[in-house]
């Protein structure tokens, strides 16, 4: 595993930003490259760069497909809470180049939630998996929406939100965890780990414990974030602030082996 660990949230932003750039500059096959994606607070500012990027011409995302993490069950495309909408007014509605038809997101509004998790398992393989998975996390270590406790072999599927993870996400819906809803439609760690490649971003102090148990902890379902140290090429991009629980062991190693100026 790397742990990218940048200054603050800007810097990290930035790296993964510039990181993702590269492999889809780098990607020099006809088959498309294929992105999955998270929402969140997290990667607003990696979105911000890739935007700024694009419309520069320094990264086109004209043969990328995405493909998202989830999605909160009930919830239409035009309530600006779902992860459709945060989608396409963060990211997708100013990229210059992307084809909407190359965008996938759960629906979470389909009649019956099992076929469309199949639907975007097999749609997921028809594309022979995914090249690179961005990724955040919650605070109890939740990667997409896998509570704690959910198998770390999981596919895509219906998932019941803990009230923790409604309270913290309350702040979206007025601040009332009963507004939040109960389920989402959520790829499992299984999809997310069967990926070429998995970025994780982590930033701030609330996310200190997460951090630690993800890099540090024993690979375990209660943190599903830390099935990342049974995968080859995971990276997790972290700010100082997200680094306070780790041991100062830890932290000088990565700084340590990652000084040498690389992608
Ligand atoms: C939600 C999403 C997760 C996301 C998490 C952290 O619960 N389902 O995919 O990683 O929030 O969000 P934030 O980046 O805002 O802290």
């Amino acid at each position: 595993m790397r742990v990218v660990i940048q200054e603050d949230y800007n810097k990290m932003c930035k790296w993964a930003a510039n990181y993702i750039a590269a492999k889809i500059n780098g990607h020099k096959e006809a088959r498309p490259f294929v992105l999955g994606l998270p929402t969140g607070s997290s990667p607003i500012g990696v979105y911000q760069e890739l935007v700024r990027m694009n419309k520069a011409g320094e990264v086109s995302f004209a043969n990328v497909v995405t493909f998202n993490m989830d999605e909160y069950v009930g919830l239409p495309h035009e309530h600006d809470q779902s992860y459709w909408y945060f989608m396409h007014d963060n990211f997708f509605d100013h990229l210059v180049d992307m084809k909407p038809e190359n965008i996938n997101i759960l629906n979470g509004m389909a009649e019956d939630p099992e076929e469309e998790c199949r639907r975007y398992e097999e749609k997921i393989a028809s594309y022979g998996g995914i090249d690179l998975f961005m990724g955040g996390i919650g605070v109890d270590g939740h990667l997409a929406f896998n509570e704690p406790f959910t198998s770390l072999t999981s596919r895509t599927g219906l998932r019941a939100l803990t009230t923790d993870t409604r309270i913290v996400n309350s702040r979206f819906f007025g601040n009332d965890p009963e507004k939040v809803p109960a389920f989402a439609l959520s790829v499992g760690i299984g999809t997310v780990t069967d990926s070429k490649e998995v970025l994780v971003l982590i930033s701030g102090h609330n996310k200190a414990r997460a951090l630690a148990k993800s890099v540090e902890g024993n690979v375990s379902q209660k943190w599903t974030c830390s099935a990342l140290q049974m995968h080859n090429g995971a990276i997790i991009a972290c700010d100082e602030d997200a680094c306070g629980e780790l041991t100062v062991d830890t932290y000088k190693y990565f700084k340590d082996i990652e000084k040498a100026e690389r992608l």
